[in-house]
C-alpha cells in the first residue's frame, strides 16, 4: 500500500512537472521575473554586474543601473535592444561574452515566426524592467 502511494505521488510530481512546462511560456513572465531568470546570474540580482558568474569571466560585466548615466543621461532603447538580441552585431567587434538573447528566445519559444514575437515582446519586457533600476 505504501509503495502504491509512492507511485501515485510520483506521478502527480511528474504530471505537475510536465504541466507547468508546457503551460508557462516567455510570455508568462514579467519583466523582472525574466531578469532573475535568465540575467542575474552575471548582471546580479540588482544589475550591478556583480552575478556569480561574472567572477568565472575574462571580461567585466557591464554594470546595468548606469546606462542612463553613461548615455548621456537617455536611456538608450534601441541600441540596448540590438545589444540584448545580438542577432544583428557585427562580428568585427570581437567575440560576446553575452549569450545572443534574440536566438535563444527565439528558439525556447519554438523558433517559428510566432516565436520571432514573443522575443521581441520578450526583450520588451526586460527593456522595461532594465529602464526601471536605472541609477538617475
Ligand atoms: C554569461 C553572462 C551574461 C548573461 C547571462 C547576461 N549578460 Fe548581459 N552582458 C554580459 C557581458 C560580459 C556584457 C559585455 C559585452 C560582452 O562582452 O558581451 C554584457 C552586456 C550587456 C548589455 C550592454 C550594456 C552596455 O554597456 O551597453 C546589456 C543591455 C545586457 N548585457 C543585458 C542583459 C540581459 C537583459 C540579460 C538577460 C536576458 C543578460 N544581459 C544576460 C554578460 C551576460
Amino acid at each position: 500500500m505504501r509503495f502504491l502511494l509512492l507511485i501515485v505521488a510520483a506521478v502527480l510530481v511528474w504530471g505537475g512537472a510536465t504541466a507547468q512546462q508546457g503551460l508557462f511560456g516567455l510570455e508568462d513572465y514579467s519583466g523582472a521575473e525574466l531578469y532573475q531568470r535568465f540575467c542575474s546570474s552575471c548582471h546580479g540580482d540588482s544589475g550591478r554586474g556583480d552575478g556569480p558568474v561574472a567572477a568565472t569571466l575574462t571580461v567585466p560585466v557591464p554594470d546595468l543601473t548606469l546606462l542612463y548615466r553613461r548615455y548621456g543621461n537617455r536611456f538608450p532603447a534601441d541600441e540596448l535592444r540590438e545589444s540584448i538580441d545580438g542577432r544583428n552585431l557585427v562580428i568585427a567587434h570581437g567575440p560576446r561574452s553575452m549569450p545572443v538573447w534574440g536566438y535563444e528566445f527565439w528558439w525556447e519559444d519554438g523558433a517559428d515566426a510566432a516565436a520571432e514575437e514573443t522575443a521581441r515582446a520578450t526583450i520588451t519586457r526586460l527593456l522595461e524592467h532594465i529602464r526601471s533600476i536605472q541609477d538617475i
